[in-house]
């Protein structure tokens, strides 16, 4: 058998990362897919050896929960992919960030997260931390961080495009304020992936991402990564894996390399298709408002412009009609499935305000834009004229019921 391949370098484009970065035929069998290393411990030849591996002096695997050959071989990818120097797999994105929030700050600190975030992300910053004594301070946008810093402030929390409104954040600007500040920022870049935005190249310390979306782009795997400098993702593995046991089972890791071969294709497809939808929709009289980065009208787009490369397969619209008309719209679609995820290769629309969004305080969920009327939707890669046809007569039959 060949020797092993070296790794990739970031010098190499994102498909060519994609289909190879991380991964080489099995040395023992020749395998060319990575092969799925189903086992909880590893032997080791001896006494000593085990001393030796479990103190660090001998590299080696010793137990699934800290590390796994399938898992690393994700790791190293999707490492790749963003231009991290490490990356931790997690059980889901939801594992991801609180692994990453837990491990980066204690009792005392104070953390201030930017816009909306995910509806999860949001119970774990207003109810999780603040029970561990970590004061968690919401702001509305990049403007308002510099009156809420603190020596007490210890990181900058921020999602772009943010669930569900597509809200935008600078994350050059970002990592400006955190590093004039000697703090750390974070960023779950779940809705961009590594295909459109890098945020690590933009100067924010952790990358944060629901694998469970378009990095396994199929709806069949549940998982979460976290990515940045060696230092920091050791710290996070430590507490994610060791103490919380957060760990991505390999055969979730197959599934996610898998998906990875194909994200920069599909990526671009579903671009191609929420775009077209959402110009359809911004057109539309029953359509109050549509949340798209990629018109010209959304508040984020010449931020977008700069730091994505194209807008992504996620868009938000909000329709006049309140929670009547998106209740018949959903129900009229036929096509498009009524789900909760994003980022599958099958479009999927929900109403976030009585699902994802259901457990944010009504309040906080108005001001933030999740209305009744709202609707998600992620676009698949279907043929961009099916998708439109389905989301017309949908809109054609729902308009004639309300
Ligand atoms: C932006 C974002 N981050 C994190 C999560 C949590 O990921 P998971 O469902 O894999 O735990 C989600 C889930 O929808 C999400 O949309």
């Amino acid at each position: 058998m060949s020797t092993p391949k070296q790794p990739l370098s970031r010098t190499f484009g994102l498909r060519t990362l994609a289909v190879h970065a991380g991964q080489a035929p099995d040395i023992t069998t020749g395998a060319t897919a990575t092969p799925i290393v189903a086992t909880s411990s590893f032997a080791y030849d001896d006494f000593d050896a085990g001393v030796r591996r479990f103190n660090g002096e001998q590299p080696g695997f010793l137990y699934s929960r800290f590390a796994n050959p399938t898992v690393q071989t994700f790791e190293a990818k999707m490492a790749a992919l963003e231009g991290a120097e490490s990356a931790v797999a997690f059980s889901s994105g939801s594992a991801a960030v609180s692994s990453t929030l837990l491990g980066l700050v204690s009792a005392g600190d104070e953390v201030i997260y930017v816009g909306t975030v995910y509806g999860g992300t949001d119970g774990i910053l207003r109810g999780l931390l603040p029970r561990l004594g970590i004061r968690t301070i919401p702001v509305p946008d990049l403007a308002s961080v510099q009156a809420q810093l603190s020596p007490r402030t210890r990181l900058i929390y921020v999602e772009t495009p943010a669930n569900p409104v597509m809200g935008i954040i600078d994350l050059a600007e970002v990592a400006r304020i955190a590093h004039e500040a000697g703090i750390l920022s974070v960023a779950d870049n779940t809705f961009s992936t590594p295909c459109l935005t890098q945020p690590l190249a933009l100067g924010i310390d952790v990358v944060v991402h629901s694998a469970t979306k378009y990095i396994g782009g199929h709806g069949d795997a549940t998982g979460g990564v976290a990515l940045g400098r060696a230092d920091l993702m050791k710290t996070i593995r430590s507490i994610g894996m060791k103490e919380l046991g957060g760990c991505m089972s390999p055969h979730e890791a197959f599934m996610f390399i898998r998906g990875l071969k194909t994200l920069p294709l599909r990526i671009e497809a579903a671009c191609d298709n929420a775009q077209q939808i959402a110009a359809f929709l911004h057109s539309h009289p029953a359509v109050e408002r549509v949340y798209y980065p990629g018109l010209p009208s959304h508040p984020g787009h010449e931020i977008a412009r700069r730091q994505m490369r194209r807008f992504g397969g996620i868009l938000s619209f909000e329709f006049r009609g309140g929670r009547a008309m998106a209740r018949l719209f959903l129900d009229r679609l036929q096509l498009v499935t009524q789900a909760v995820s994003v980022g599958d290769v099958d479009s999927l629309a929900c109403h976030p305000a009585s699902t994802t969004h259901s457990a944010v305080a009504e309040a906080i969920r108005l001001k933030n834009g999740v209305t009744e009327g709202l609707v998600r939707f992620s676009a698949g890669i279907e043929d961009p004229e099916d998708l439109l046809a389905d989301v017309e007569q949908a809109l054609a039959h729902a308009s004639k019921e309300v």
